[in-house]
């Protein structure tokens, strides 16, 4: 936040600081009479008022977020040269914005939908941004088909609501999305609050050491609160009683000192691992079996500060998948490459060119310093330094030092579908987390399911629906066919 305005008694004034005699009475003209031009305090009131919205986020629009510490409590400089994470005891201040994903601004928190879990490291090499979700996985592998499927999981654009038949001709339709749907479907598909669930990093990235030597990695977030969900029934009485309920426990729980926690983990595979690996180590469909890749300790993360503002620090503030720092990148997913191009995109359509220089997203433990000029609100802040490199005048200059490794490629560009390796389909995982479920945990996920696909009007886009699952399990597959004809026949 930039430094709180004076609120000590004394004379309303306008934007341009005059003083206000009236902000109860419009001037008219005569007793009675209409409306003057020149009450340029009511003008300037009503115009500022119906410019106080900016773009919504095109998903994850509704949300709440809070600032916090991460502690480094694990030696992971044989994997990484990050700074941040040298040493254990290390500090770093952070931002974490939490999220539902379909909602507009101002829907309900308690919905069946995953959540957004971003994350900034204000570090001393820059911020790092983690943008990650409450799941391990998600629904599709593919960059170039996510319009696609959230224009399914938003509003028509003919009835103006969700409809159940776009959601499951998509699911459907995309088989890859199996693991992640059966994950939503079940009991953690419902949050009872943002501080009683895990976050994920989800993808894999590239961290690399002093030495040069790659490993690939994924991040988990291990609530220290506990994981607790609600049932359908309890979350839809809760939308309806409170729709902010998340984002007044979050707020609620910090303000009486009661701060969340999380353990943070990282799985670890040494570059050439990534090769032969059973699955495709880059598919955001799949997890690497914690059997094959144990969690490793690294870091424990608190949310300890509420934002003074929620506009200027929540709704203005900006993540992106493209924040690296040195000893951290990407992977070649092909669901992280785009991302890498598409929030700074929606950064700059939202928020504005100069948006990361609001306070809540520059960087605190150094600063930005390059020809980057101009453009709707810029500070001004480089005075008459040159605005191009290289100079003859000093100032900064180009490193030479690039923050990851370059990775190896072969064969011809092309539309290639995402590489398969030796356990590989869509349905195998999917599968697993099934016949990992108690029977009572299989028993609401099925009824979850079967209400939400009985809502189809179409047979056919029901029956593929429900063939995945049976791809997935045999018995998954029985159990759901005959939830959902008991519930078409009604
Ligand atoms: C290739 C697929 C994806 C694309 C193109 C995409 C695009 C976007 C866009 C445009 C936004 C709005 C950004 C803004 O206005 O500031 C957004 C928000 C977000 N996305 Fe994605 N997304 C994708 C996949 C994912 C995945 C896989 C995850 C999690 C693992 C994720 C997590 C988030 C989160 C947490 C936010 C909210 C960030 C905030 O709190 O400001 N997205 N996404």
């Amino acid at each position: 936040m930039s430094e709180a305005l004076d609120n000590t008694a004394g004379p309303l004034t306008t934007e341009s600081g005059a003083p206000v005699s009236s902000n109860n009475q419009s001037e008219a003209a005569g007793v009675g009479g209409p409306l003057l031009i020149q009450d340029q305090v009511l003008l300037e009131k009503l115009a500022h008022f119906n410019r106080e919205r900016i773009p919504e986020r095109v998903v994850h629009a509704r949300g709440a977020g809070a600032y916090g510490t991460f502690t480094v409590t694990a030696d992971v400089s044989k994997y990484t040269r990050a700074a941040f994470l040298s040493g254990v005891g290390k500090e770093t201040e952070t931002f974490l914005r939490f999220s539902t994903v379909a909602g507009n601004l101002g829907s309900p928190d308690a919905v069946r939908d995953p959540r957004g879990f971003a994350l900034k490291f204000y570090t001393e090499e820059g911020n790092y941004d983690l943008v990650g979700n409450n799941t391990p996985v998600f629904f599709i592998r593919d960059t170039i088909k996510f319009p696609d499927f959230i224009h399914t999981q938003k509003r028509d654009p003919y009835t103006g609501s969700q409809e159940p038949d776009n959601v499951w001709d998509f699911w459907g339709l995309s088989p890859e999305s199996t693991h992640q749907v059966t994950w939503l479907f079940g009991d953690r598909g419902i949050p009872a609050s943002y501080r009683n669930m895990d976050g994920f990093g989800s993808h894999t990235y590239q961290w690399v050491n002093e030495a040069g030597e790659v490993f690939w990695v994924k991040y988990h977030f291990k609530t220290d609160q506990g994981i607790k969900c609600l049932t359908q029934a309890e979350a839809d009485k809760l939308a309806g009683e409170d729709p902010d309920s998340h984002q007044r426990d979050l707020r609620e729980s910090i303000e009486r000192g009661d701060y969340p926690s999380w353990t943070v983990y990282v799985q670890v595979m040494p570059e050439a691992e990534a090769a032969n690996y059973r699955f495709n180590p880059f598919d955001l469909t799949k997890v690497w079996p914690q059997g094959d890749y144990p969690k490793i300790e690294i870091g424990k993360l608190e949310l300890n500060r509420n934002p003074d503002n929620v506009f200027a620090e929540v709704e203005q503030s900006i993540f992106s998948p493209a924040h690296f720092v040195p000893g951290i990148g990407p992977s070649p997913d092909k669901m992280l490459q785009g991302r890498l191009f598409s929030y700074g995109d929606a950064h700059r359509y939202r928020v504005g060119v100069n948006g990361d220089h609001l306070p809540v997203n520059q960087p605190k433990a150094t600063t930005a310093r390059n020809g980057n000029r101009d453009g709707f609100h810029y500070d001004g802040r480089h005075g008459g330094q040159k605005n191009y490199e290289p100079n003859s005048f000093g100032g900064p200059y180009e490193t030479g030092q690039p923050l990851w490794k370059p990775i190896e490629v072969s064969g011809q560009t092309g539309e290639w579908e995402t590489p398969k390796h030796a356990d590989d389909n869509d349905f195998v995982q999917a599968g697993n987390l099934y016949r990992l479920m108690s029977d009572d945990e299989k028993e609401r996920l099925i009824t979850n399911l079967a209400d939400s696909i009985s809502l189809v009007s179409r047979d056919d886009i029901v029956d593929r629906a429900i063939s995945n699952f049976a791809n997935a399990d045999e018995d998954f597959g029985k159990r759901l066919t005959a939830a959902v004809s008991e519930r078409r026949q009604k």
